[in-house]
C-alpha cells in the first residue's frame, strides 16, 4: 500500500518525506488555503515546490467546474511537472474532462467520491486514481471503509486498472482499515502517519535493552 500525505505544508511534507516511506502528496483548495497559498502563480509555485520535495505523485486540484475550463486548466497543471496528477471532482463534466485528459496521457484523481457507483464512472473514465472520502462519510455514520472495500473488489472483479486512493483518513486505525479492506493507496494527515509507530512494548522493550546494555557496559 502506498502512502500518500494529505497536507499542502511544506514542513510537513519534508518530514513525512525525510521518513523514507513516502509515495506521494494529495492537496485541495481547502488544504492550499489552509497554508494561506493564494494566487494563481503563487499555487503554481507552491506545487513545484511540493514535487521538488518528494519523488512521488503530487495530486492538483482543478478550480473550473465546467468541462471546457478543466481540461483547460488540468493541461496547464500537467504541465508544471511530470509528478503531477490532475484532480478532478466527481461531477458529470468532471467525468467528462477525466476521459479526455486520460486521451492526452495525462493521469488523474477523481476526487469527491462517495459511492461505488460514482468509482465505477470514475475508472470507466479511465482515472489513475480515484478518492473515495472515508471520514466524511464516517461523519455522517456512513462506513467509510466499507466503501473502500467494495470498490476494491469492483475494481478486481473487472480488472479495472484505477487505482483506489483512500482520502479522508483522519487517524491511525483508519489506515489499518484501508489497508485491510485492499486500498491501493492511503492519503493521510502526518499525525496519523506517525502513530503508527507507536507501541506500548516497543518503549518498554527498548527501555530495557538499554537498560540490561548499562548493566554491562556502564
Ligand atoms: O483527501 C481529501 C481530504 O483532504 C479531505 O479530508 O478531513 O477534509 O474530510 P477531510
Amino acid at each position: 500500500m502506498k502512502f500518500f500525505i494529505d497536507t499542502a505544508n511544506l514542513d510537513q511534507i519534508r518530514e513525512a518525506q525525510d521518513l523514507g516511506v513516502l509515495d506521494g502528496v494529495t492537496t485541495n483548495p481547502s488544504l492550499m488555503a489552509k497554508e494561506g497559498i493564494k494566487g494563481e502563480q503563487n499555487i503554481i509555485n507552491h506545487y513545484k515546490a511540493i514535487c521538488e520535495i518528494v519523488d512521488g505523485d503530487v495530486s492538483a486540484e482543478v478550480i473550473s467546474t465546467d468541462y471546457a475550463g478543466m481540461i483547460k486548466e488540468g493541461e496547464k497543471l500537467a504541465a508544471l511537472h511530470p509528478q503531477i496528477v490532475v484532480k478532478v471532482p466527481m461531477t458529470k463534466d468532471g467525468i467528462k474532462a477525466i476521459k479526455y485528459l486520460t486521451g492526452k496521457g495525462i493521469r488523474t484523481n477523481c476526487t469527491l467520491v462517495f459511492s461505488a457507483g460514482q468509482a465505477l464512472l470514475a475508472a470507466k473514465a479511465g482515472a489513475t486514481y480515484v478518492s473515495p472520502f472515508i471520514g466524511r462519510l464516517d461523519d455522517i455514520s456512513t462506513d467509510g471503509v466499507a466503501l473502500i472495500a467494495q470498490i476494491v473488489d469492483m475494481y478486481n472483479f473487472y480488472g479495472f486498472e484505477t487505482q483506489v486512493l483512500a482520502a479522508s483518513i483522519r487517524h491511525t486505525m483508519h489506515i489499518i482499515q484501508c489497508m485491510e479492506a485492499g486500498a491501493d493507496v492511503a492519503t493521510c494527515p502526518l499525525s496519523a502517519i506517525l502513530g503508527l509507530l507507536n507501541h506500548p512494548l516497543t518503549d518498554i522493550g527498548l527501555e530495557k535493552f538499554l537498560a540490561d546494555y548499562k548493566k554491562v557496559n556502564g
